[in-house]
């Protein structure tokens, strides 16, 4: 989005908030105790999550996180343009939601665009840009994808594991041609050290982001997933409401004491309305993993 906008959303984002802290907070004390009953009313979960009037953008929100993210903020009323490559998904996601959607909840709209290339993503800003003048509320930078091959050597079955056999399995192995995808940093095999360094880096990118943009007023949080079963996760399981599903004995390495099968649409969903919601959070990471990486120490 053009910086412009994103301050226009900002101060969006801004009202809403003030409004609360004026009719909560900012009343002389005997108001207070004689609205208790509203005090106590603007406090539930229905109103503090109430996102009537919020704009976000989720890229990558047809199918899995996104969808997650997105199909939530759209149930408490926000209008959510999701940006993905995908056609397909495009033509069914929204509608099917769309469609069972209650009168108080928002909307989704589907917008294909590869926010890989950067005339694209100019393309989307110019185009949401022209839908919304008064600007976004909230842009979720989601859209990912799984490449490469990584293997570590196999410590079960040799446990004389030479420097040789770390050679030939982090580095002969590796075909030519996925060599940079398993190598660089922001496209990389999972369960590989390369995919923990990208992933470790977000909390100080996020944080860096942030301090950046602190003049236009702009908040920039992170969402550090463990594992989530969706499409990139768990292939061909989505179903026709874009929900995949994960069996307990998949991923082996990387399962959470809270579940073997992952975190749900719930989950994501909370942590996506309360950093939409709080004001007060900002260059925070927020790690999502049901303590995977307090049982697996560096996975990710
Ligand atoms: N699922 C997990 O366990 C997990 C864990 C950690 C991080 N992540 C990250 O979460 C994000 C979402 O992954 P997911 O698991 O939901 O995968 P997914 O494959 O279900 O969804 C990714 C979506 O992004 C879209 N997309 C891919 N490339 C695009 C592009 N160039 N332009 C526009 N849209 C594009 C796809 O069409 C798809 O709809 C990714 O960045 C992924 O790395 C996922």
């Amino acid at each position: 989005m053009t910086n412009h906008n994103l301050w226009r959303s900002h101060e969006y984002v801004t009202k809403i908030t003030m409004w609360r802290v004026d009719t909560q907070l900012v009343r002389s004390p005997h108001a207070q105790m004689a609205d208790a009953k509203s005090v106590l009313e603007a406090l539930t979960a229905q109103a503090l999550f109430d996102l009537r009037g919020i704009v976000a953008v989720v890229t990558g929100g047809a199918s899995g996180i996104g969808l997650m993210i997105s199909s939530t903020l759209m149930a408490n009323g926000a209008k959510v343009y999701i940006v993905d490559i995908d056609q397909e998904r495009l033509d069914r996601v929204p509608k099917l939601y769309n469609q069972g959607a209650a009168s108080h909840m928002g909307s989704l709209i589907g917008i294909q665009a590869d926010i890989s290339k950067k005339s694209e993503a100019s393309r989307i800003a110019a185009h949401i840009s022209s839908l919304e003048p008064n600007g976004i509320t909230a842009l979720f930078n989601n859209a990912g994808v799984s490449a490469g091959h990584f293997k570590r050597p196999d410590v079960q079955a040799n446990s004389h594991l030479t420097a040789q056999d770390f050679v030939k399995a982090l580095f002969d192995d590796i075909p030519e041609e996925s060599f940079t995808d398993v190598y660089k940093d922001m496209t990389t095999s999972g369960f590989s050290f390369p995919y923990s360094f990208s992933k470790s880096a977000i909390g100080l990118g996020t944080a860096s982001l942030a301090h950046e943009l602190l003049p236009l007023g702009i908040r920039v949080n992170g969402i550090a997933p463990g594992l989530f079963p969706t499409e990139m996760a768990a292939p061909g399981t989505s179903n026709n409401l874009g929900i995949s599903s994960l069996a307990s004995r998949e991923m082996p390495g990387l399962e959470s004491p809270a579940s073997k099968t992952g975190g749900t649409r719930f989950d994501m969903g909370m942590l996506a309305l309360f950093l939409v919601s709080n004001w007060f959070v900002n260059g925070e990471t927020v790690l999502i993993d049901g303590g995977t990486l307090l049982r697996h120490p560096s996975a990710f």
